[in-house]
């Protein structure tokens, strides 16, 4: 899909379906109302018969017969001029770009990144970086909504409708404009990748698959990539890792990627992302019923991979490492078993009392091998617990750590991103959960606070670096279908991990 700049008047140009955003009011403003004005007051009795009111999400769909050359005009509401904020911008865009592709057309041209904007309550968008901001949002809005997984259709393959240039209509094409859009085309690109490795199924993406695609991307971003194989963990002693991985027959990888953009032995941060690419439960096997939800339990690692990928794409000034620990959970003949205990990489013992706990020990693994970085600070993702989804629903992103400044930024880049965060406590009490009666540690802490008690399990891991631990289980996957969130994979943590890095970035 192409998306790019245009600077021409709306007199002027010729488009098969022009996109104006509208608030919500009793009358157009703006370029609502120059079209008014064209189409002899037909928006002004939109408004006036309520058939359309600019309300956050609506569209309208108005046939010009010629009085300007675009062909179609696509109202879009923009909700209350005082409310607004990036987030329904990014919104606004992407319902409005699906209703243009669901008309069948391949082209179209949008006035979104051109709003004027009097009153608003989003800070950003009073001062000068505004514009960067806004084409950022209008690209990100209309690319990510744009998404289609459709890799596995055969059948009326021809039906499928899709976009292929989107014009950005502006008054001037300044810097701040044009960084905006190329920031949001490469941001979206990354989680177009992110969506795509977690909707393809786990026969498909499995551990190996994973760490070709990681090289791959390596190789095209200008990215560190190494990955280790089962020998090489053995070596290393990443007894938890190696616990989770035995009941497979898939061989387990560990993806490690390096991108240096910031100064020379900088201390990087580290994002260490769970690469669980089927959750069967192991002998702990999980019920069948939704079983096949668990391809997407390598969410965290994909989220690894493409962020890092898209702080390589924008050249952030900052040094990053993900560390992807990639493995199957199976039952088997070979497999881990409930009661049994397993040396971690750090040392420390762990008993298995649920083989489904699994997320926590490859991570443990992934954490402790991070320490040769000596990261300043280090962020994990992962699908960890069905706790989170009982917690915090499908809104929010579970978040827990151990350094207030670092949880602080994480929640400033949630609400920049649209990708929000929620903090659960992480009190020393609740690591008593974790006390096992024969090793250091046991996996499971018992019925309450789920979500705590796995985090609580990870921090024994964290050492003592900053670190936080997301918890992405209520986020990872869109069931009903969100203006630019598509059913089925939502990629999240891209957008968050890269708008963090942009902050860490800046202060170098
Ligand atoms: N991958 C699951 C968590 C999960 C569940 C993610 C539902 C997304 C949706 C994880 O490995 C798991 O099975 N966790 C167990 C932990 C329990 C055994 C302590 C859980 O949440 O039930
Ligand atoms: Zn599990
Ligand atoms: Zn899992």
């Amino acid at each position: 899909m192409k998306v790019y700049l245009k600077r021409e008047s709306i007199e002027r140009h010729k488009t098969a379906c022009f996109v104006v955003g509208a608030f919500e009011g009793k009358k157009p403003e703006g370029l609502a109302k120059i079209i008014d004005k064209k189409l002899n007051g037909l928006v002004s009795k939109l408004f006036k018969d309520k058939d359309f009111e600019g309300k956050p999400n609506q569209t309208r769909l108005i046939y010009t017969q010629g009085k300007i050359p675009a062909e179609r005009v696509l109202l879009v509401g923009l909700g209350k001029e005082k409310e607004f904020k990036i987030e329904k911008l990014r919104q606004a865009s992407g319902n409005s770009s699906k209703a243009v592709r669901d008309l069948g057309l391949k082209k179209f041209s949008t006035a979104l990144a051109q709003i004027k904007i009097k009153k608003v309550s989003d800070p950003r968008l009073k001062h000068s970086g505004a514009s960067y901001e806004v084409s950022k949002a209008v690209t990100e809005g209309a690319i990510l909504s744009l998404y289609d997984f459709t890799s596995y259709r055969t059948e009326k393959r021809e039906e499928i409708k899709r976009v292929d240039e989107i014009a950005l209509l502006v008054e001037k094409e300044d810097k701040e404009i044009k960084k905006g859009l190329d920031d949001g085309v490469k941001i979206s690109e990354a989680v177009y990748i992110a969506r795509d490795m977690i909707n393809h199924p786990a026969n498909t993406a499995t551990p190996t698959y994973l760490s070709e695609q990681a090289k791959k991307i390596a190789r095209k971003s200008g990215i560190k990539c190494k990955v280790l194989d089962r020998a090489d963990m053995e070596r290393l002693k990443m007894g938890a890792l190696l616990a989770v991985a035995r009941g497979s027959d898939e061989p387990p990888k560990f993806i490690i990627m390096e991108y240096n953009g910031g100064k020379k032995g900088e201390k990087p941060v580290l994002i260490a992302g769970k690469g669980l690419t089927f959750d069967s439960g192991g002998i702990s096997i999980k019920p069948s019923e939704k079983m096949e939800e668990m391809k997407h339990d390598m969410a965290g690692g994909a989220a690894a991979i493409c962020a890092i990928k898209a702080a390589a794409d924008l050249k952030l000034p900052v040094n990053v490492v993900s560390l992807i620990p990639a493995t199957e959970n199976m039952p088997s003949g070979k497999a881990d078993k409930p009661g049994d205990v397993v040396k971690a990489m750090s040392g420390k013992t762990i008993e298995v009392i649920s083989t489904d706990a699994e997320g926590r020990m490859i991570l443990a693994d992934a954490l402790t091998y991070g320490e040769r970085y000596k990261p300043k600070a280090v962020i994990d993702l992962a699908t960890l617990t069905g706790a989170c989804i009982i917690a915090l629903g499908y809104h929010a992103t579970g978040l827990l750590g151990n350094d207030n400044d670092l949880i602080e930024a994480i929640k400033k880049a949630g609400e920049k991103s649209g990708e929000r965060v929620w903090e659960l406590p992480l009190w020393e009490e609740y690591e008593e959960q974790n006390k096992s009666d024969i090793a250091d540690v046991k996996n499971v802490g018992g019925r309450g606070g789920g979500t705590i008690t796995a985090a609580a399990f990870l921090k024994k891991f964290a050492g003592k670096f900053k670190w936080v631990h997301l918890d992405i289980a209520g986020t990872v996957w869109e069931y009903n279908g969100k203006p630019y969130i598509p059913k089925g994979a939502v990629g999240v943590g891209v957008r968050l991990l890269v708008e963090y890095l942009k902050g860490v970035g800046s202060k170098q």
